[in-house]
């Protein structure tokens, strides 16, 4: 563990399938963000916490949509991990103890670079200022070559020019004090990985001892960031989706592999990396066979990332794959890649991390807690193995040696001796061993099987990240009949609402059938939102800015007919459909399973 790897990859090429992102276009676009969070704060996404003590950067509350929304990610992420995988969820403390994290090499080595500025005071994180100013490589720079890089630059918050300063390690675990008097250190958890390694020995038995096993959780993470000023792309207390899948060292083919064999990803490798080139789109199979991706686990979860991340609404123009570099990949890893998402404000950002941890972190918690973190496996024919053995004496060595004979019989053992026999030293003493104290047996010995240490591959995303990047990805503008329409494209199973239901007029009974109909969708577990207020128009408007995909409108002929006007949000098309069976036709959209243009 050291520095970790910048933010977003300063490429000059910014180009994915064909699609085109300059440095130009993100400037120009640069205020998208703002419009998105301005959306997020004002309908209930995303809101600053505590803003009455005035918030603390890095950190964030989800408002009622967001958290549905985020709920929603989350569930996508369950669908393909835990019903798809069979990888089953576990949940362990957001709080552990001092030698998970001594094992893990948190504590040593979790930090960032840090300096302050003489001139403002601010801490700044000293390898973003020079990545800021396009050096490349800044997070593996060490502290005094940093220094010297960043001494001309300006700081980012007063702008004077830095001059000589410290560069320094800051950990960004937040420590604490576990029971009353600070008895025992504790910190809370920088990743969510961990609980599922110290768990490693419990869920081999709930596995039934056989490899390859997964496991999953979701929850929240805590990092004391030294300067986050990138909203919900770095917080400081912030939800990770992980898996483990435990593998054998030497079976890395994923079983499922043929789903993905053909998938196409674009990959930015290290040689396009170190040559400047666009990503190259690989199917997996091919990427596996020319050594571009280590192995078929690791190809499986970058094509799997790449079909959740599209199935939730990010663009797949705006994906791509980035290997690490060596410079910058743990020394344990095998291999290591980034899904990065491209954002108009923030460039490519890290949001899932795939890796081949190796054997690492099961031989780390081994070591440090001396129990067993390996597998029993058992061979398909047991070995036979010819071994010789020594045998002691002990009706001799017992009289001849009496209170010394135990430890003279496991001298002799230790030192294997041939027929003609050996000398020992005996509490310093040189003690002459003849062949009759011992015989040497040959013996054929059956070996069942063999113990080994699991490698570990780990998909991991951020939560957060996935959010953002998913409202920024299906956040439109567009000018309907002279009107500016704001609409969130959101995916119907990633929408926190999934349906609005409106009487057209407040009166002549229309409320009543509208807040019936209302009831029948909750009834049938849809998420639907009653609303009389305003006129017709601004009440679509309304919805599509949240992005519920559909809308029933009850008017006058509902009571002749019972018939209601459903709208759809990405159209704007209206069709009449009855409203006997609309809860189970509205379900049937949202789960894709039919189409608005077949009603
Ligand atoms: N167990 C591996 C691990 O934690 P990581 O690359 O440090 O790997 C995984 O984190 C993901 O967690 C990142 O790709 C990112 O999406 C998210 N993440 C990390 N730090 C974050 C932060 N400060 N704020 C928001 N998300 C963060």
């Amino acid at each position: 563990m050291g520095a970790r790897p910048p933010l977003h990859h300063q490429s000059h090429h910014l180009f994915v399938c064909g699609e085109q992102y300059k440095q130009k276009t993100v400037i120009a676009m640069s205020d998208i963000y703002d419009k998105i969070m301005d959306l997020a704060k004002r309908r209930g996404f995303i809101w600053p916490t505590s803003e009455c003590y005035g918030s603390v950067a890095g950190f964030i509350d989800y408002g009622p949509l967001g958290s549905m929304m985020k709920r929603n990610i989350e569930n996508a992420w369950r669908r393909f991990y835990v019903v798809g995988e069979g990888y089953y969820e576990i949940e362990c403390p957001t709080i552990g103890q001092e030698d998970i994290f001594i094992a893990s090499g948190h504590v040593k080595g979790f930090s960032d670079t840090m300096c302050q500025c003489p001139h403002c005071r601010e801490y700044l994180r000293a390898d973003h200022v020079a990545e800021a100013h396009h050096v490349s490589g800044a997070s593996t720079l060490k502290n005094e070559e940093l220094a010297r890089v960043i001494c001309t630059l300006p700081c980012p918050a007063c702008e004077e020019v830095l001059g000589p300063v410290e560069v320094f390690n800051f950990n960004l675990m937040f420590q604490t004090s576990i029971g009353p008097g600070s008895q025992r250190r504790g910190y809370l958890r920088p990743e969510t990985a961990q609980g599922m390694f110290t768990d490693f020995q419990r869920l081999l038995r709930f596995y039934r001892d056989k490899l390859p096993f997964g496991t999953v959780q979701i929850g929240k993470s805590f990092r004391n960031e030294i300067s986050p000023r990138q909203g919900m792309i770095r917080l400081r207390e912030f939800t990770q989706a992980e898996a483990e899948i435990f593998v054998h060292p030497e079976a890395k083919d994923h079983p499922q592999f043929s789903r993905y064999d053909g998938y196409l990803v674009p990959l930015l490798g290290i040689s396009q990396q170190r040559d400047n080139l666009p990503p190259v789109l690989y199917g997996m199979g091919r990427a596996v066979r020319e050594g571009i991706v280590a192995n078929e686990y690791v190809a499986y979860y970058l094509a799997l990332t790449h079909e959740l991340l599209v199935s939730i609404g990010v663009n797949p123009a705006k994906l791509r794959f980035r290997q690490h570099l060596p410079d910058e990949r743990a020394h344990y890893a095998e291999d290591c890649w980034d899904a990065e998402i491209f954002s108009e404000r923030f460039g490519w950002v890290e949001t899932v991390g795939i890796a081949d941890r190796t054997d690492y972190d099961l031989r780390a918690h081994e070591r440090q807690s001396g129990e067993r973190f390996s597998v029993f496996i058992p061979f398909e024919t047991p070995l036979k193995e010819r071994r010789v053995r020594v045998v002691p004496d002990m009706g001799t060595l017992g009289p001849r040696f009496r209170g010394k004979a135990k430890e003279v019989a496991e001298a002799i053992c230790a030192s294997a001796p041939g027929p003609e026999g050996v000398t020992l030293t005996i509490d310093g003493e040189a003690v002459q061993i003849s062949p009759d104290l011992y015989e040497i047996r040959e013996e054929v010995v059956e070996i069942p099987g063999m113990d080994i240490t699991p490698h570990v591959i780990e998909p991991s995303y951020g939560i957060d990240r996935m959010i953002y990047a998913v409202l920024e990805h299906t956040y439109h503008e567009e000018m309907v009949e002279d009107e500016e329409r704001r609409v969130l494209r959101l995916p119907p199973s990633v929408a926190p609402l999934k349906v609005a239901v409106f009487p057209l007029m407040n009166r002549d009974g229309l409320p009543e059938i509208a807040r019936e109909i209302a009831e029948e969708m909750r009834k049938g577990n849809i998420v639907a939102e009653y609303d009389d207020s305003g006129a017709i128009g601004r009440r679509y408007r309304r919805q599509d800015e949240v992005g519920t995909p559909f809308a029933v409108t009850v008017d006058y002929d509902t009571k002749e007919d019972r018939t209601v006007t459903l709208r759809d949000r990405d159209s704007m098309r209206q069709v009449r459909v009855p409203v006997d069976g609309l809860a189970r036709c509205i379900r049937s959209l949202i789960e894709g399973e039919s189409h608005f243009s077949e009603l």
